[in-house]
């Protein structure tokens, strides 16, 4: 996702703004830039793709003395990822960068154009430059223009901006985006979005709180708070540990990314669902002319999100789906028909087992999509057309985050065929779509949830094994709830269907099996809550996973009242993570590398 760096000082501007920029990689970005102001001109330079292509445009480019520039990395959302959408943004004499997003750009940018404004880039950053530029023109300071402007944005932010009418200082705000300041023993002065830039470089850091704005120069910081009253900078110690300020405070990095999924939601939705219509720019409008079926293929955590997209594209857009574990497709000369759309899922876009599947399905003339979390990696480079999850680097071993975009992702897309298909009504397509624009506050971890099932875990360490089980979609759901756990506890755990325990599976119910029970209110409640009843006759031990109580479990974890099954299947996913996450941390594993395992499985 995007990053942001700042600094003023004698330094050699553009070596600290790139070193500032390299902190920030880990979180993923498609494009670069840098501003530096320096005797009173700016000096611009933007690269798409990795910073070594920004290293390369500014080779020659260096500042002596006093100067000021700001950088950023940018994770495309409104508009690709080119040079004239990176940031920075330029107006006549100003440039800002920005991370969040501008809801109301839209309104800003009629009125700045019908003022004969001239937009260069497709982001909803550009109207900040304009903005401010034009209330220049009235106010009669560059901070009252800033004022003004960040005034009438709405939505999330955190915004530098810097001028030449005032050639020594930025200008910043933060508002749901986070943003803090760093200061030094030489007076130089520093901004990001993270600390892990400002580590080695600041003693002391000022953490901004939402609504604070104001302005830095080489013999001022200057403070405002939400309510327009001038404050004092709050300076705490910097860590120096960058590896724990990677982590932001979490004690690993699968905790974070967990944590994280509501953010990274809302970035796959950003820009692709409208009220009543879901809108994917990047896939060709003919994708799925005379397509009647869909394979999706994928490994490990990848396939049980096709699985689970499996019974929402038959349900909801009508279309045959067959799903297949993509180790076992290789070799079991399948049969490929040309009115397959044939997809394949990864978070790293290079499975070898998956990349096979792909290129088999290409030869045999399938037309062929991917939904991936890696752009340019060998899966996007090879499909036909490609949809990114944008769920930010995950560096978690086991796999948390890039499932929950995986599953959004789905669900769009569920939409976005049920619409060509006609299979849904306008009105329940909208239905839908307001139900996913809920999915980022129902993924939201709450402390009482966190410490609830912090609580529970303890008596989940030992056992001869763990069940988890689902009906339906929540049957994926159960799988990669035990996938969880097995990869990080190194404990016996498998995922069944509800219906499937007294098919063999119950004859190991006794106290000392442990079943996950995944008891959504609006699916299949009644019949699921028999099958767990058996289990419980037979003395199981039960963790019950629901919104309304079930007395015969041993212990309940209860989330929140949903609409819809889908939202129950999101916070579900979030205590199933957890609770794997818990256990493992009780039994004293390496969470975010688990023995024998590796992010990316580029061997068969
Ligand atoms: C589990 C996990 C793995 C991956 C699998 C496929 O937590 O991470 O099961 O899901 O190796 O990887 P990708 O999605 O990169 O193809």
């Amino acid at each position: 996702m995007c990053g942001i760096v700042g600094y003023l000082g004698k330094k050699n501007t553009k070596e600290i703004l790139l070193s500032g920029l390299k902190e920030l990689e880990y979180r993923g970005y498609d494009s670069a830039g840098i501003a530096v102001l320096q005797n009173g001109n700016f000096s611009n330079y933007k690269a798409v793709g990795k910073l070594v292509n920004l290293e390369k445009k500014t080779k020659n480019f260096i500042t002596n003395g006093f100067a000021i520039g700001i950088g950023h990395t940018r994770w495309a959302t409104h508009g690709k990822p080119t040079e004239l959408n990176a940031h920075p943004h330029i107006g006549e004499n100003s440039y800002v960068v920005h991370n969040g997003i501008i809801e109301n750009y839209v309104e800003i940018k009629k009125d700045l154009k019908n003022d004969g404004v001239n937009f260069l880039s497709q982001t909803d950053t550009e109207v900040i430059v304009h903005l401010f530029e034009k209330n220049l023109k009235s106010e009669k300071s560059a901070f009252g223009a800033f004022k003004k402007t960040i005034s009438k944005l709405d939505g999330a932010y955190a915004i530098l901006l810097v001028t030449k009418s005032e050639n020594d200082t930025i200008f910043y705000a933060k508002h749901g985006s986070p943003m803090l300041f760093g200061v030094n023993a030489e007076n130089e002065k520093y901004f990001a979005s993270s600390d892990t830039p400002l580590i080695g470089q600041c003693s002391h850091v000022n953490y901004f709180e939402d609504g604070d704005y104001g302005y830095v120069s080489a013999s001022e910081i200057v403070i405002f708070d939400k309510n327009n009253i001038k404050k004092d900078a709050v300076l705490s110690a910097l860590s120096e540990n960058k590896l724990s300020a990677q982590k932001d405070g979490f004690r690993f990095f699968m905790e974070k990314e967990i944590y994280e999924q509501g953010e990274v939601i809302s970035d796959t939705l950003l820009g692709r669902i409208t009220e009543n219509e879901v809108i994917f720019d990047e896939i060709p409008k003919d994708l799925f002319d005379g397509i009647k079926e869909l394979k999706l293929c994928a490994c490990g955590t990848s396939y049980h999100s096709a699985l689970s997209a499996s019974y929402l594209f038959e349900r909801y857009s009508k279309i045959k789906t067959s799903v297949e574990i993509a180790s076992e497709f290789r070799y079991r000369e399948p049969i490929m028909s040309k009115d397959t759309l044939f997809v394949v899922i990864s978070q790293s876009g290079e499975t070898a087992d998956t990349l096979e599947t792909l290129k088999m399905a290409k030869n045999a003339g399938l037309k062929t999509l991917v939904i991936c979390n890696v752009d340019n990696s060998s899966m996007v480079r090879l499909a036909d057309a490609t949809i990114l999850t944008r769920a930010g680097i995950e560096k978690g071993v086991a796999s948390t985050k890039a499932f929950a975009t995986q599953i959004t992702v789905f669900w769009m897309l569920t939409l976005y065929i049920a619409k060509i298909k006609k299979s849904l009504s306008n009105k329940k397509i909208s239905r839908q779509i307001s139900l996913l624009r809920e999915v980022p506050s129902v993924v939201k971890v709450t402390n009482e949830m966190h410490e609830k099932i912090k609580r529970i875990s303890k008596r989940y360490l030992h056992g001869h094994g763990f069940f988890f089980i689902g009906r339906d979609i929540f049957f994926p759901l159960a799988l990669e709830g035990a996938l969880k756990l097995k990869e990080i506890s190194y404990l016996h755990a498998e995922g069944y269907p509800s219906g499937e325990m007294k098919h063999g599976p119950i004859a190991l119910a006794d106290p000392e099996l442990f079943t996950i029970a995944l008891l959504p209110e609006h699916l299949h409640f009644e019949k699921s809550k028999s099958n767990v009843e058996e289990l419980s006759a037979r003395d199981s031990t039960i963790c019950a996973i629901s919104a309304v109580e079930f007395e015969k479990a041993d212990d309940f974890i209860q989330i929140s009242k949903c609409k819809d099954y889908m939202l129950e299947f999101f916070e579900m996913m979030v205590v199933v993570q957890l609770l794997s996450l818990e256990i493992s941390i009780r039994l004293g594993n390496d969470v975010d590398m688990p023995r024998n395992l590796a992010k990316s499985v580029t061997v068969e």
